[in-house]
C-alpha cells in the first residue's frame, strides 16, 4: 500500500480508538467521508487523473481503506453506545422498595361549575347558545331596561353593591340584564342561556349570601306561548331529577314578564310526599319565569306586535344545595378546603 495511505490508515485507526463519544465518531466520519471535503472523498476524486493501470491498484487500496475505517467506526460505536446504556441503567435505576412520594393534590371543579356545565350541555342540546355577561353592570341593563324604573319598589328586594363615584354601575343582582343586551346584539329570533355570578347586599345567613349563581334563559320567536316555557322547564326538571318529576307553575310578579310565574318541581327526595328537603310541602321552588314584557322587547329593539318571548331564571346555587344536600349556602363561597374536597 502507498506510504501516505498507510500513514493515513494508522492515524485514522488510532483516532477511532481514542474517540470517547458517538459525537466524536460522527466528526471523524465526516472528516474522511464528507461529501465535499472528506479526505478519502478527495483521494477518490483524484483517481480520474491517473493512468488506467495505476487507477486500478490505487482504487482497490482506497476501497480497502474505506471498508477498514467504516468497520472500525461501527465497532467502536457499538462499544460506546453499549456503555452509554450501562451508565443510564446504573444512574436511572428505579428503587422499587422506596416508599411512595406524597401525592400532589390536583384541583377539581367547584360544585357550582359542575351543575352549571351540566345545564349548559342540556341547553346546547336543545339549540340554545350560551352567553357570558358583565358582572359589573349598568343600572340601565340591570333595572331600567327590565321595566324596573328608578324608585320602583322591586329595586328594594335587589339591593346590591354600587361602585363609589359611579352612580350608574352596579354589581348585577341577577343574570336577567343579558336579556336586553342579547336582543340588542342579535335581534329576533333568539334562543340563549346565560349562566353566571350575581350579587346582592344581603344580611347573610344559611339561606342568603352576597354572591350566588343563576342561569337565565330567553327565547324570542313568533307564536311563543306559556306552553313552550313549561315544556322547556319540564325537560330541565326531568334532566335534573328523573323522568317522573312534575312541574307546577303559579302566578308571581316580576316586572320584566307578563304574566310572571314561579316554578316548582316535585321534591326529588320524597317524590312529592313531603320531607325535610321540601319542608313537608312536596315541592321545590327552582325558577322564576314568564312571557317577556312588551316593554322589555321594545328596549331590546324587537317589535312586540311581531314577536313574543319567554324567559326564566334558574337558581343554580339552589340547585347545587339541593343536589348535594348542602344546608348552609355560605360554605360555597367560603374557600374551606375540608368542604370543597368532598366533591
Ligand atoms: N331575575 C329574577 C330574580 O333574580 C329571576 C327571574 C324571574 C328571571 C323571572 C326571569 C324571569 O327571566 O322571567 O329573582
Amino acid at each position: 500500500m502507498d506510504k501516505d495511505l498507510e500513514n493515513l490508515k494508522k492515524q485514522a485507526l488510532s483516532a477511532v480508538q481514542a474517540a470517547r463519544s458517538v459525537a466524536q465518531l460522527d466528526e471523524l466520519e465526516n472528516k474522511w467521508f464528507g461529501r465535499a471535503h472528506g479526505e478519502l472523498t478527495q483521494l477518490m476524486k483524484g483517481l480520474k487523473d491517473l493512468s488506467p493501470e495505476e487507477r486500478k491498484t490505487a482504487g482497490e487500496e482506497l476501497n480497502h481503506l474505506k471498508v477498514a475505517l467504516s468497520e472500525a467506526v461501527a465497532e467502536k460505536r457499538g462499544v460506546l453506545e453499549g456503555s452509554a446504556w450501562a451508565v443510564a441503567a446504573e444512574t436511572e435505576r428505579v428503587d422499587i422498595t422506596q416508599p411512595a412520594l406524597p401525592k400532589k393534590s390536583v384541583g377539581h371543579l367547584h360544585p357550582n361549575t359542575l351543575v352549571q356545565r351540566d345545564l349548559e350541555d342540556l341547553f346546547t342540546s336543545m339549540g340554545f347558545m350560551v352567553l357570558d355577561g358583565p358582572e359589573l353592570e349598568s343600572d340601565y341593563y340591570n333595572f331600567t331596561a327590565l321595566n324596573i324604573p328608578e324608585n320602583h319598589p322591586a329595586r328594594d328586594m335587589q339591593d346590591t353593591f354600587y361602585v363609589k363615584g359611579h352612580k350608574n354601575w352596579v354589581m348585577r343582582t341577577h343574570t336577567s340584564p343579558m336579556q336586553v343586551r342579547a336582543m340588542q346584539k342579535f335581534g329576533a329570533p333568539l334562543r340563549l342561556v346565560v349562566p353566571g355570578k350575581c350579587f346582592r347586599n344581603e344580611a347573610t345567613d344559611v339561606r342568603h349570601e352576597h354572591t350566588f349563581y343563576q342561569l337565565e334563559g330567553l327565547v324570542v320567536d313568533t307564536h311563543i306561548t306559556l306552553s313552550h316555557l313549561k315544556g322547556v322547564l319540564e325537560a330541565v326538571a326531568r334532566h335534573l331529577y328523573g323522568p317522573a318529576t312534575k312541574v307546577r307553575v303559579r302566578p308571581k310578579f316580576y316586572p320584566f314578564v307578563e304574566p310572571g310565574i314561579n316554578g316548582e318541581v316535585t321534591c326529588f327526595l320524597c317524590s312529592g310526599k313531603g320531607c325535610r328537603v321540601c319542608k313537608c310541602s312536596g315541592w321545590l321552588e327552582i325558577f322564576g319565569a314568564g312571557l317577556v314584557h312588551p316593554h322589555v322587547l321594545k328596549e331590546g329593539g324587537i317589535d312586540p306586535a311581531q314577536y313574543q318571548g319567554f324567559a326564566f331564571g334558574l337558581g343554580v346555587t339552589r340547585l347545587v344545595m339541593l343536589k348535594y344536600g348542602i344546608d348552609d349556602i355560605r360554605l360555597l363561597e367560603s374557600g374551606d378546603m375540608s368542604f370543597l374536597e368532598q366533591f
